[in-house]
């Protein structure tokens, strides 16, 4: 075998290598169910996400990213907590105004957007 067809065998298995995703990838529907057994520590907070966020942040087909997602979460945290909170309270594509939750403060948003990405917002 020609050197120059080695390079290019061990060129194309790298690129496949590089391709594969580092982790166990889930499904959609496992993303989905281990959201579905997630709740703030909080009594109060628990309530209001139950009542408001949970029905579309823990539902598989709903395109909201999915509470304890943290992947989903990443390019939406980039975008700061400031902007965050204006989408909820005014409402952002497919999620209504105030994410539905009519008692929730700017503040309960806030933690309630923490917990459902699962890492620091700021
Ligand atoms: C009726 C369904 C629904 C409910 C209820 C809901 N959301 Fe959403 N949410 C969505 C969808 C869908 C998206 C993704 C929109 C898109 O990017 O297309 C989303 C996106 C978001 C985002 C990211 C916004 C951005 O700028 O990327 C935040 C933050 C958020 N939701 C917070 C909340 C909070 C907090 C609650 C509860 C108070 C809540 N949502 C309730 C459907 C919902």
């Amino acid at each position: 075998m020609k050197p120059s067809l080695i390079l290019t065998l061990l060129a194309a298995a790298a690129g496949l290598a590089a391709c594969q995703p580092s982790g166990p990838t889930r499904s959609p529907a496992e993303i989905s169910a281990h959201a579905a057994t997630l709740k703030p520590a909080d009594p109060r907070l628990a309530g209001l996400y139950a009542q408001a966020c949970k029905a579309c942040h823990a539902m598989v087909g709903t395109l909201a990213p999915q509470t304890g997602d943290r992947e989903a979460w990443a390019p939406r945290v980039a975008k700061g907590m400031p902007v965050l909170l204006h989408d909820v309270v005014a409402g952002f594509k497919g999620m209504p105004a105030g994410g539905q939750c009519f008692a929730c403060t700017a503040d309960d948003d806030k933690a309630l957007i923490r917990f459902m990405a699962d890492q620091p917002v700021s």
